[in-house]
């Protein structure tokens, strides 16, 4: 039976919420100040939105006719000024959670198109083949020929790339398909699938034509073109099948410069959760670096890179696994600063050892408010003082946020 709901605020996951006798309802695409006719779920906690009674003045018409359907975005319908305020007041209130009251700085922006890496669905719809995202709260795919938010060299390529990639299928219902945008063209890592050697070799003859540098089935690269490379600055680094990259590349041209100065002229300086050396090749430029991270292809990517690239200063690569095995203390204060950019799940043991330390410098980054929070609070109880905090929209129209955080003592 539907109902009438007032929206009170915005959700984390970018639903608007409303106050229900039982609890908060949860309702995509709506937005506070607005009230909407909704379709309760049977869960108490969800409702489909069926219609806006009364429209916020802040309502804004999405740019991708896509929107609505496909769960890839969920933030579209927000005008610009309350969208970017939304994602700031989210670090505001996920630091407050841990009792750090810091001015947050405005949210820094990225252009549409930027994205340079998606995971999409290989599969077949009602329609036939679809090479897309699926929909919102649903396993039904959505075949993507606009993507607003996707680099436009990747967009234009998916429709001959479905063509190419169906015959992967085989008789399977679907496979991840992961596109990378790289130096030399696309990287294409494909995972659950097991084609013929035949298959493979049409598609190895095709993937040059269609602006393919690699493709990884399963395991198994074939290279067309030239090995993908991604740059940081004056170094080219190899990409490996599946390794982390920032999302945008404009974004981590950004964090980057931030990340520079929060270090300052710090001359030794720790990289920790380092990847492919996104921070560390461009620190080199001015400071001894060593960077540590469990992922070996990415670290040996970063290795190669740093001794082929003239006049940077001492890199040193250093595999461990950090959550097993933070940096010491005693290991932590030969350094000037450190750079600490772990996954979603954060570094809580690593931020113990942190906040025990006497460097002077630290910057967090990090993609998950929640997390961070918790790890700087860790930091700020040793004695750090928090003196920046800085959002980056790298995860353009969804509830995801960037952070760079300063911290000294
Ligand atoms: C958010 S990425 C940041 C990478 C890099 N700083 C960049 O900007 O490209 C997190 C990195 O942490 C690494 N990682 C994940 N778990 C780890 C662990 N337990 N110990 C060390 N590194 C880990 C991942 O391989 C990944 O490279």
């Amino acid at each position: 039976m539907a109902l009438d709901v007032e929206i009170v605020r915005l959700g984390a996951q970018g639903d608007g919420v409303a106050e229900g006798p039982h609890g908060p309802i949860f309702v995509p695409f709506a937005l506070p100040g607005e009230r909407v006719a909704v379709e309760p779920a049977a869960d108490g906690k969800h409702a489909a939105l069926l219609d806006v009674l009364v429209r916020s003045p802040e309502r804004a018409d999405p740019i991708c006719p896509h929107f609505g359907l496909c769960g890839g975005c969920t933030l579209q319908h927000l005008e610009e000024a309350a969208y970017l305020e939304g994602k700031r007041e989210q670090v505001v209130q996920a630091l407050r959670s841990r009792g750090l009251d810091i001015e947050v700085e405005p949210v820094r922006t990225v252009p549409v198109g930027s994205r340079r890496r998606a995971t999409l669905t290989l599969g077949r719809n009602q329609q036939g083949l679809a090479l897309g995202y699926r929909r919102a709260r649903s396993h039904d795919l959505i075949d993507i020929d606009i993507c607003p938010v996707l680099s436009p060299r990747i967009v234009k390529r998916l429709p001959k790339l479905k063509t190419a990639l169906a015959p992967l299928l085989g008789r399977k219902r679907e496979a991840r398909v992961g596109v990378t945008e790289t130096e030399t063209g696309l990287d294409i890592v494909i995972e659950g699938v097991r084609p013929s050697e035949a298959v493979l070799v049409r598609l190895a003859g095709d993937a040059a034509k269609l602006g393919v540098a690699r493709i990884t089935v399963d395991g198994d690269a074939f290279l067309p073109g030239a090995p993908p490379t991604v740059r940081f600055g004056s170094a080219e680094v190899r990409l490996p099948a599946g390794a982390f990259l920032q999302a945008s590349k404009e974004a981590e041209t950004v964090m980057t410069e931030l990340v520079r100065e929060g270090v300052g002229r710090a001359k030794l300086i720790a990289d920790l959760f380092a990847g492919l050396g996104t921070f560390t090749l461009a620190l080199a430029q001015t400071a001894a670096v060593y960077a540590f991270e469990a992922d070996e292809a990415a670290l040996a990517a970063l290795s190669e890179a740093a001794r082929h690239t003239p006049k940077l200063k001492p890199v040193r690569t250093v595999p461990r696994d950090l959550f097993l095995t933070p940096v010491g203390v005693k290991e932590l204060n030969r350094y000037d600063a450190v750079v600490f950019d772990p996954p979603r799940a954060g570094a809580a043991a690593q931020a113990e050892a942190l906040a025990k330390s006497k460097m002077k410098k630290i910057v967090a980054v990090s993609c998950n408010p929640g997390t961070l929070a918790r790890d700087l609070r860790i930091i700020v109880d040793g004695g750090y003082r928090l003196t920046r905090v800085v959002p980056v929209d790298q995860f353009l129209f969804s509830s995801h946020v960037e952070v760079v955080a300063h911290l000294e003592r």
